[in-house]
């Protein structure tokens, strides 16, 4: 049976042209850049699927309410709008609004890392646990083992374990973790949601061991629907109770309003401590801006507070997670391999099932990354052995992570049904002569972060076909 796809909840006024541009011109655009697509230019590109974040479609609502920022440097009236909707929506006593979500996750552990402590979550996205240790503390990853294991249908696969954190506390002292976290959905472990009962449970971990519990809230609202859709009890709440009984269970959050908020700019940290509140003042007056800005323009907080709103809008929400879904379906029909069951904002590539004749020392996924792009002008990126592969300080031996994945993420009301559908016959295409596709080699890759400016060139000389 074909997937379904739900219609989307909106008509389009205001369209942005795309080009799939010529075979040879692909050709000559992703050897200039050196095989990497974060060195296309996005001219290049028709599909663009490298990132969620920032690229949604803002709303007519959110287009006026840009048109009444309120620029006063100080006391703005759209400071007070986005608090009204912070109010509704998380209910914390206090937020700083930030520039995105990494300047909130900066400050936050500027308040709390010392060197030698540990944070404990589900799993961190990378710049978390790079702003982690950045102050000399240890991200922990503590998912449910289902996490690792890309067939298993588990409805909560984002879940923390909760044997796993408490053995963990014991063993270190909870005066060693000096602040607990949580990211939903789990972007860095496949857009999987995490479910009431386990934020509960984290919750009351952190609470008895007397340890602050920071919600990473980027798609709480995307969470909160999967919430709505599977986990008994909550089929006939709003999105808007799940999501408030959800921050209830936490000290504070942060946000990259770039996702759920669907603005393309902005975030947040929230707290409930004054004390706290005062501290993160002190840091974004320093590095971010006065705290009824805090280095966004007045019209950027009046997007997110409508944006905050529309995220949590349920038609909008059963089109959002159909979308992925349907995306992630008709690849399973076409034997694509994926990631299952589907995320909220990405479909996630198994590379190492589709490609099982390229080894991950020669980049199974930057292999079909480049391929998507070949093929269909479609950008993806690679989560496997480019961004994570690292020598083993004892052995110097390369160590390969488990999953050699692409990551296909969905920007927010921005592609329908006829763009995904080409996306499914590409990587069909792509499938049908997978023999003939060989993997790739670094010619340049700097010690750090190394996805963003590595250069490759092929491997063998039939993956020019
Ligand atoms: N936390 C999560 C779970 C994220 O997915 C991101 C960004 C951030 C924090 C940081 O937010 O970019 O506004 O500073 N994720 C993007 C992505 C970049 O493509 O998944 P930011």
């Amino acid at each position: 049976m074909k997937a379904y796809h739900p219609p989307e909840p909106f008509r389009i006024k205001m369209v942005e042209p795309i080009r799939l541009t010529a075979r040879e011109e692909r050709e000559r655009a992703i050897e200039r850049a050196g095989y990497n697509v974060f060195a296309l230019l996005a001219e290049d590109v028709f599909i663009d699927l490298l990132t969620d974040s920032g690229t949604g479609a803002m709303s007519q609502a959110q287009w006026a309410a840009m048109m009444q920022g309120d620029e006063s440097y100080a006391g703005a009236r759209s400071f007070q709008r986005l608090s009204a909707a912070m109010d509704e929506i998380l209910g914390f006593r206090f937020f700083v609004p930030t520039h995105q979500g990494r300047a909130a996750e900066n400050i936050l552990c500027s308040l709390f890392i010392k060197p030698g402590t540990y944070v404990p979550s589900n799993m961190h996205f990378d710049t978390t646990d790079a702003n982690i240790r950045a102050r000399g503390g240890q991200p922990v990853n503590l998912v449910i083992d289902e996490a690792r294991d890309p067939q298993s249908r588990h409805p909560f696969k984002g879940n923390l374990d909760i044997q796993k954190l408490r053995a963990f506390i014991a063993a270190h002292g909870p005066d060693k973790t000096p602040m607990g976290m949580i990211t939903i959905t789990n972007n860095a472990g496949g857009g999987q949601p995490v479910s009431m009962e386990n934020l509960r449970q984290v919750s009351q971990t952190y609470k008895e061991f007397g340890i602050p519990f920071f919600i990473d809230a980027c798609r709480f609202a995307e969470n909160a629907y999967f919430i709505k859709l599977r986990e008994p009890g909550y089929a006939q709440k709003t999105t808007l109770e799940i999501a408030r009984e959800v921050f209830a269970l936490a000290d504070g959050a942060t946000m990259s309003a770039k996702k759920d908020a669907i603005v393309n700019i902005g975030g947040f940290l929230a707290m409930n401590s004054p004390t706290l509140y005062q501290q993160a003042c002190n840091e974004l007056i320093l590095r971010e801006g006065f705290p009824t800005y805090g280095g966004l323009a007045g019209r950027d907080l009046d997007a997110i507070a409508t944006g905050l709103r529309e995220g949590l809008d349920e038609d909008y929400l059963a089109y959002r997670l159909g979308q992925t879904a349907y995306l992630a379906e008709s690849l399973l029909a076409q034997q694509i391999p994926i990631i299952e069951p589907a995320g909220g904002h990405a479909v996630y590539l198994d590379a190492h099932r589709l490609f099982p004749h390229i080894p991950s020392a020669e980049f199974p996924g930057q292999a079909l990354a480049v391929e998507l792009y070949r093929q269909g002008g479609i950008r993806a990126v690679e989560i496997g052995s480019v961004m994570f592969a690292h020598p083993d300080p004892a052995t110097g031996k390369m160590v390969h992570p488990d999953l050699e994945l692409v990551r296909l993420a969905i920007p927010r009301r921005v592609y329908t049904q006829s763009h995904l559908d080409f996306v499914v016959k590409t990587l069909t295409e792509i499938a049908a002569r997978r023999d003939q596709i060989h993997g790739y080699r670094f010619t340049y890759a700097p010690e750090f972060l190394r996805h963003f400016t590595a250069r490759f060139e092929p491997v063998g000389d039939s993956v020019r076909i």
